[in-house]
């Protein structure tokens, strides 16, 4: 007797209890990767919602302890990596805290001593000491940190102002500076 097998295979395609198991896992494939989604955008939320950063970090206050850190009147910048700001003490004693990153498209501009000034390599912008734009594309000067000063009674006694101006800091004063409180700098004339 002969068996058609074109029948037999037509047949089992479309057998009910073939076709039931196919559908529940794809049910099963589909609900996992719905829970696998729900849970990576929990998680993503929580790590968006806790603060993500610990006492001393940069994008938060940065204690730096006794004013004695601060470079000498009129000396060079010094820079203060974990926090990214350069430290610089005007001739008159005053203090800035400059963001090491360039305004113009972000790159990490450096102090040249023998040219007395800051210069980006990325694109050649120019800052005096104090952060002010000598050559562009940089479209303002430097950015600056708040510094805050505390006395021993942990007293505030002098914070840098709105503008951004050096800052007089007391002598024994313990330092903060808020790497997350940035004043820009000013733009070109
Ligand atoms: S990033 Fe500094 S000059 Fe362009």
């Amino acid at each position: 007797m002969t068996v058609d097998t074109r029948l037999l295979q037509q047949g089992a395609g479309t057998d009910p209890l073939r076709e039931m198991s196919r559908r529940t896992f794809l049910n099963y494939a589909w609900l996992a990767s719905l829970g696998v989604l729900t849970a990576e955008t929990a998680v993503v939320f929580y790590q968006f919602a806790m603060p993500r950063l610990g006492p001393g970090e940069f994008g938060g206050p940065v204690d730096l302890g006794l004013a004695e850190i601060l470079p000498g009147i009129g000396a060079d910048p010094e820079p203060f990596h974990k926090a990214k700001f350069w430290w610089v003490v005007d001739d008159e004693g005053a203090a800035i805290a400059l963001y090491k990153v360039c305004p113009h498209l972000g790159c990490i501009y450096q102090w040249k001593p023998n040219q007395a000034k800051f210069i980006c390599p990325c694109h050649g912008s120019e800052f005096e000491r104090g952060g002010a734009l000598i050559r562009s594309p940089a479209p303002r000067g430097l950015d600056r940190m708040v510094i805050r000063a505390y006395d021993a009674a942990d007293e505030l006694v002098a914070e840098t102002n709105e503008r951004g101006d050096a800052l007089h800091i007391p002598d024994g004063a313990r330092l903060v500076v808020e790497t997350g409180l940035r004043i820009l700098g000013h733009e070109a004339a």
